[in-house]
């Protein structure tokens, strides 16, 4: 019989964002490099708080967390939020600097630029990045290494929340968006609270969506001629936006029948 899986990495880095929402950095023992495509995720894991994990077995409790550093980076980096009563994130929530770690050593996913259909360079091409909460961790990883214009025209990451300090790289994507007119940013939050603090745009993340919403955030139109869009997080906002963009022409993508939409859902 083979015994619990070893841990093998280290945590390096630990930001909290507040409201149980925090970044990780993490290393392996080995000094090995993780090769992986932006939109990858790794499975992360730790010993249960008791010694059985919620199967019945011993062993560690394991879960996918998507990759929010860029491939040429030295450190693995993850935005985390603890799920109240969840198997892992409290135990994830706990971890500091030099705490060990499984880190699976090899990444996996489907939700990459590298799936979509290999078409000609066209100047007008859009890339739609639609997620709630942690949900933004692929796009960050996708526009770390994002070459300006390459193959696209624009990289849209619209990010919905619920307060202000939940929008993970804001600081960032502010500076992206500022430096580059090929980033654009939109923040969106759904509980902004009455202190007339935040001025941005309020409401849930579909609601960017709305033609004359996304024509003035975007200055462009969103229409499966020219945008591939991607939805990640909450499954509930992933499968009402596809209802809404299906009836806007808009069709999932698979390989062998491309189409616009590409969905990852957290849980
Ligand atoms: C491909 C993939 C990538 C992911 N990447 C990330 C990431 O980058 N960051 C991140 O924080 N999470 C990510 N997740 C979610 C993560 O895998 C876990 O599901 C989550 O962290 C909860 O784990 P847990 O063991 O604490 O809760 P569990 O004990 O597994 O879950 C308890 C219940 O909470 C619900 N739940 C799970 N996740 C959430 C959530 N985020 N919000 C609300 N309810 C939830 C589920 O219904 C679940 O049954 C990803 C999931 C997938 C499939
Ligand atoms: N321990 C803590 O301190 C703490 C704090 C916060 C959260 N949590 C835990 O973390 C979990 C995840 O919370 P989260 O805020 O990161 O993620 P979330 O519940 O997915 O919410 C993120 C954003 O998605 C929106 N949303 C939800 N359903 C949607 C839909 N069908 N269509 C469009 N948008 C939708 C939310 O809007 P609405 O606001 O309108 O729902 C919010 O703006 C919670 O369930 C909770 O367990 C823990």
């Amino acid at each position: 019989m083979s015994g619990p899986t070893p841990l093998n990495a280290r945590i390096t880095t630990r930001e909290d964002l507040g409201g149980g929402l925090f970044i990780l950095r993490a290393v392996y023992d080995s000094g090995a490099h993780l090769e992986f495509e932006p939109g990858q995720f790794v499975n992360l894991g730790l010993p249960p708080r008791r010694a059985e994990d919620e199967s019945g077995q011993t062993g560690l409790v394991k879960r996918p967390y998507s990759i929010a550093s860029a491939p040429k980076d030295a450190e693995i980096e993850f935005i985390i939020r603890v799920v109240d009563g969840g198997a892992l994130t409290p135990l994830l929530m706990e971890l500091q600097v030099d705490d060990r770690v499984w880190m699976e050593e090899r990444a996996i996913g489907k939700f990459t630029l590298a799936m979509l259909p290999d078409e000609p360079v066209a100047a007008e091409r859009d890339l739609v990045m639609v997620s709630t909460g942690t949900g933004i961790a692929p796009f960050i990883s996708m526009l770390r290494q994002f070459e300006p214009r390459q193959l696209w025209r624009r990289f849209v990451l619209i990010n919905g929340v619920r307060i202000e300090t939940d929008l993970g790289y804001r600081a960032e994507l502010e500076a992206m968006a500022a430096e580059r007119d090929d980033v654009v940013y939109v923040p969106i939050l759904s509980k902004p609270g009455t202190d007339g603090r935040w001025t941005g745009l309020t409401g849930r993340v579909d609601s960017v969506l709305a033609p004359e919403v996304y024509e003035a955030q975007v200055g462009a139109t969103l229409e499966p001629q020219h945008c591939q869009v991607f939805l990640c997080g909450n499954p509930n906002m992933i499968d009402e936006v596809e209802q809404d963009l299906d009836g806007r022409g808009f069709k999932r993508h698979r390989k062998r029948d491309p189409g616009q939409l590409h969905l990852e859902r957290y849980w």
